[in-house]
């Protein structure tokens, strides 16, 4: 009897310990950090459909004097991806960690000086994560991202594509009744049909000018926020000077990517004679906190 009562004595004590030892966690994995310029095609992809036969340096262009990417198609819109080549860490699978996330980049959607109608045009860019960095037989109407359902947006076939996305969109197909007035933001996921939009301004006032895109996502809330700052032609971005334009409570990346996923751009780009799309910057980096729902 002594020797049970001692038994669980020691059994009792040593639960606290246990429990304090499990409340410990193991350390999260290394942070992300990238940052361009300079643009080096050693680290970033530029990928579209094959059959096209033209060079990568064709579609994602080097602008001269380099400093920028030029974006843009002589022929025809096709879908274009420009990722970072390796794979980024944003969740582990039994880790109480996951990785928040801030991104940036300015761009500019620059009409052809032979158009004179100020109004956007090309099919629009997306910072996009996703599980591959081919675009594969994506058309133009989904940036690149994956096939679409024309009648809902959705990736065709039901799969899930496991692709997250912050979509700028130039082009309204009226086939696509779900698809709000252009331009617009929108957060996708696994859909083309945003979980969320909100109309940007007017087109006149939107193409030919930097335009600063800041996107932040807190993988302890479960929330995204997207905010665009106009640019002064020899100005730079500034988070501070950006306003809110989108935010979304409820986007859980570990239950929507992969552990390891692609970051960049997809873009449905513009046919060269309308205009071309600029990339002057990018940055991207990871933070890893205790993610939401973590028994820590
Ligand atoms: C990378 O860029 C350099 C300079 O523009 C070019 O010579 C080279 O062919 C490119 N390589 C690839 C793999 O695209
Ligand atoms: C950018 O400028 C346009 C035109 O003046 C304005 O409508 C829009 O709200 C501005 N955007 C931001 C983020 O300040
Ligand atoms: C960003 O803008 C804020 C507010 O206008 C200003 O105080 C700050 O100096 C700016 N930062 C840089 C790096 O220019």
């Amino acid at each position: 009897m002594l020797a049970i009562v001692l038994t669980l004595a020691v059994l009792l004590l040593q639960v606290p310990d246990h429990a304090y030892s499990a409340k410990l966690p193991p350390s999260p994995p290394p942070d992300t950090s990238i940052s361009f310029p300079p643009f080096s095609n050693r680290t970033l992809l530029c990928q579209f459909d094959k059959s096209v036969g033209l060079p990568a340096n064709i579609i994602c262009k080097s602008s001269d004097p380099p400093g920028q990417i030029i974006f843009s198609n002589d022929d025809d819109v096709i879908s274009v991806r420009y990722q970072y080549r390796k794979p980024v860490a944003l969740w582990k699978k039994g880790s109480p960690y996951a990785a928040s996330f801030s991104t940036q980049f300015t761009v500019q959607f620059h009409r052809d000086a032979e158009r004179s109608v100020k109004r956007v045009f090309g099919g629009g860019l997306a910072f996009a994560i996703t599980p591959t960095i081919d675009v594969g037989s994506s058309g133009p109407e989904s940036f690149g991202l994956f096939p679409i359902e024309d009648s809902t947006g959705k990736p065709a076939g039901g799969r899930n594509t496991k692709t997250v996305a912050v979509e700028i969109d130039t082009s309204r197909d009226v086939t696509y009744s779900w698809d709000p007035p252009i331009p617009h933001v929108g957060l996708d996921i696994n859909s083309v049909n945003s979980v969320a939009s909100r109309y940007l301004w007017d087109g006149p006032s939107f193409v030919d000018r930097k335009i600063a895109v800041f996107i932040d996502y807190d993988a302890c809330r479960h929330r995204l926020e997207v905010r665009f700052q106009n640019v002064t032609a020899n100005g730079k971005p500034n988070k501070s000077k950006s306003k809110l334009w989108l935010s979304y409570d409820g986007l859980d990346l570990a239950a929507s990517v992969n552990e390891l996923s692609y970051v960049g751009f997809s873009s449905r780009v513009p046919v060269t004679t309308d205009g071309v799309y600029f990339l002057y910057d990018w940055k991207f980096s990871t933070k890893w906190v205790l993610a939401k729902g973590s028994k820590h």
